[in-house]
């Protein structure tokens, strides 16, 4: 917790390899099903699901849309799971600011319109100790990309602007110059990143031939004061995007 409250973030291990390994199986067969049942054949690995996005666009979309709401996701954010994030982070009563995200990360960024430094709160207005987690279905290294933080950076104030204002410090995050700051976070499979949702962070470049697949879920605290007194506000979010 103590690392947690410096840098803003912690990485914990939630140990479940065989689970994880499957759910990145499971999802390729979703592409696979789509294609089959289309008479587009086989879809069994990542240079396929890869020719099914640049000939089928819509089939690959039509997948992409179900395999963030497979069960499977729901048995991997386990008990065991939660209270591992609930020890890193101090949050006591955890509850979910939206459905789980699922990111597919094409090879070479095909697809990909590139994360630029950003904190999450905005996007929720949860409690105050809100918690962004996210994991990667599979090992990364550099050429796979990476998330990337920017320690400590939730304890300054974050706007778009460049102003020191008494002894707050306030960050621009619309300067790069800070980017070379950034820690890039190279996670093994069965490891997860807790973050605070006033952490900057941005996501990596995939110039790897592998799919980056990842999930990443939202918690807000209840039993945090401030947030009772907002009567829990919750941020309308669209699931859903466009085809
Ligand atoms: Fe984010």
């Amino acid at each position: 917790m103590k690392e947690f409250e410096k840098k803003g973030f912690s990485i914990i291990k939630i140990n479940k390899e065989k689970k994880i390994s499957s759910l990145r199986a499971k999802f390729i067969s979703i592409f696979s099903k789509i294609s089959e049942l289309n008479n587009c054949g086989k879809v069994n690995n990542d240079k396929k699901i890869l020719q099914l996005y640049k000939k089928k666009k819509k089939l690959w979309v039509g997948a992409y849309d179900q395999i963030r709401l497979l069960p499977e996701l729901h048995s991997l954010i386990d008990e065991d799971f939660l209270n591992k994030i609930k020890n890193v982070s101090g949050i006591k009563i955890p509850a979910f600011t939206s459905k789980p995200i699922v990111r597919v990360y094409m090879p070479k960024n095909i697809g990909t319109t590139k994360t630029v430094p950003h904190i999450d709160y905005p996007s929720h207005r949860g409690s105050k100790n809100a918690v962004t987690v996210w994991f990667p279905l599979q090992s990364l290294n550099s050429k796979s990309g990476t998330l990337m933080v920017l320690p400590g950076s939730h304890r300054f104030k974050t706007i778009s602007g460049s102003i020191e204002r008494g002894t707050v410090k306030r960050l621009d995050i619309s300067n790069r110059d800070y980017e070379n700051q950034m820690e890039h976070l190279i996670l093994k499979s069965g490891e997860a990143i807790v973050m605070s949702q006033f952490l900057v962070h941005s996501s990596g470049n995939n110039s790897s031939d592998m799919i980056r697949f990842s999930i990443d879920f939202r918690l807000n605290d209840l039993s945090e004061k401030s947030y009772a007194l907002r009567k829990y506000y919750v941020n309308q979010i669209s699931y859903y995007r466009k085809r």
